[in-house]
């Protein structure tokens, strides 16, 4: 059997643990806590199962139009993909030559770098290098939920002219800006910006993700794609959450007003904690705890966080923010065995007996 050398050579992208046991607080891949609107369940049960039999619409032309005019632009400067990973991989598919390189921020989201060695090409750092064709750059960015100023992207943008600069917008829902605005001002040549359904409107389990830039990039990632690339029920799922504004701001406000109260109570108990505009923060306990070891005490607890080792992130852990309650159970936790704090209860309520 052949195995193409850069894919024997692969070492694969490893998604966050997702444990079976339904007891654990799982705070480790950066889902959402509140369910989907119920207009997605509505859609779901009235799903009719002979749709199924015929393909899906290879443009999702309803659920173009619906992201196209919420965002002030033409339908075929949208692009919806299998989830924003796919947009990744079709990016790098479309707009990178075989003696290119792909770029993105370090840390950032791990997968550019392997979807970098499946297409065989080097990844950088540095937007500077004359040979970067695509660079990915996450904003806010992840894991540390820093966010760049539209205007330092906008520069970003202009510098970058000979390529093309995928802004990937997955957390920007919980953020105080974005920069929807350089992908459809009608000037722009070289910026896409991309969003996903599977944090702001709890939908990681459907696959959906969009971006939007100029058409002749936008007809590049049509070409490249697969002929049916999402699903009859996904779209439909998709444009119901997409439709319902007032049930996502509702989430997303409760989101961020929860990430505010942990991160200060992080911050009370010593914790140095990145300002974050994604529904992640990405904390730094206090000496002498390590990281490593609060990861490893927090999953004996089954409170799953993320720890990523290595020289830029391994002093950190990234928790994903859960409701009020969750929240409450990691800080308990963490009082138990590392002094200092008063549980989650300034903040969350009353402490919980054991
Ligand atoms: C920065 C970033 N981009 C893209 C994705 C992938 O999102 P999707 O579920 O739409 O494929 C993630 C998922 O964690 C992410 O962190």
């Amino acid at each position: 059997m052949r195995i193409t050398d850069p894919v024997r050579r692969l070492v694969a992208y490893t998604p966050g643990e997702q444990p079976r046991s339904k007891r654990v607080v799982k705070l480790n891949t950066n889902e959402n806590p509140y369910p989907p609107s119920p207009r997605c369940a509505e859609v779901l049960a009235g799903f009719d199962p002979d749709r199924l039999r015929r393909y899906p619409d290879p443009e999702f032309a309803a659920l173009r139009a619906a992201i196209a005019k919420a965002n002030g632009t033409e339908p075929d400067r949208v692009f919806v993909g299998n989830g924003s990973d796919e947009i990744l991989s079709l990016a790098a598919r479309a707009f990178v030559e075989n003696d290119e390189k792909i770029g993105s921020l370090d840390p950032s989201y791990s997968l550019y770098k392997t979807l970098a060695a499946i297409r065989d090409v080097p990844w950088t750092p540095e937007a500077d290098d004359p040979k970067v064709s695509l660079f990915l750059l996450t904003n806010p960015n992840a894991p540390t939920g820093v966010m760049k100023p539209v205007s330092e992207v906008a520069a970003c943008a202009r510098r970058f002219r000979r390529g093309v600069l995928l802004v990937d917008e997955a957390y920007a829902d919980f953020a105080s800006g974005n920069c929807m605005k350089l992908a459809t001002a009608p000037g722009n040549r070289n910026v896409i910006v991309m969003r996903t359904f599977s944090k702001s409107y709890s939908l990681a389990g459907m696959r959906v993700g969009y971006c939007i830039g100029p058409k002749d990039l936008i007809g590049a990632l049509y070409k490249v794609k697969d002929s049916y690339n999402v699903d009859a029920v996904a779209q439909a799922v998709a444009l119901a959450a997409f439709k319902d504004r007032a049930y996502h701001r509702r989430t997303v406000a409760m989101v961020v007003k929860t990430r505010g109260r942990f991160a200060k109570e992080l911050g009370r108990r010593g914790w140095d904690v990145l300002p974050s505009e994604t529904h992640v923060v990405f904390a730094k306990p206090p000496a002498p705890a390590k990281a490593a070891d609060v990861f490893e005490y927090l999953k004996s607890r089954d409170i799953y966080v993320r720890y990523v080792p290595g020289p830029l992130t391994g002093d950190r852990i990234r928790i994903t923010i859960g409701t009020d309650g969750q929240m409450k159970t990691l800080l308990d936790a963490l009082d138990d065995r590392f002094s200092g704090g008063s549980g989650g209860r300034a903040a969350f309520g009353a402490r919980r007996k054991s």
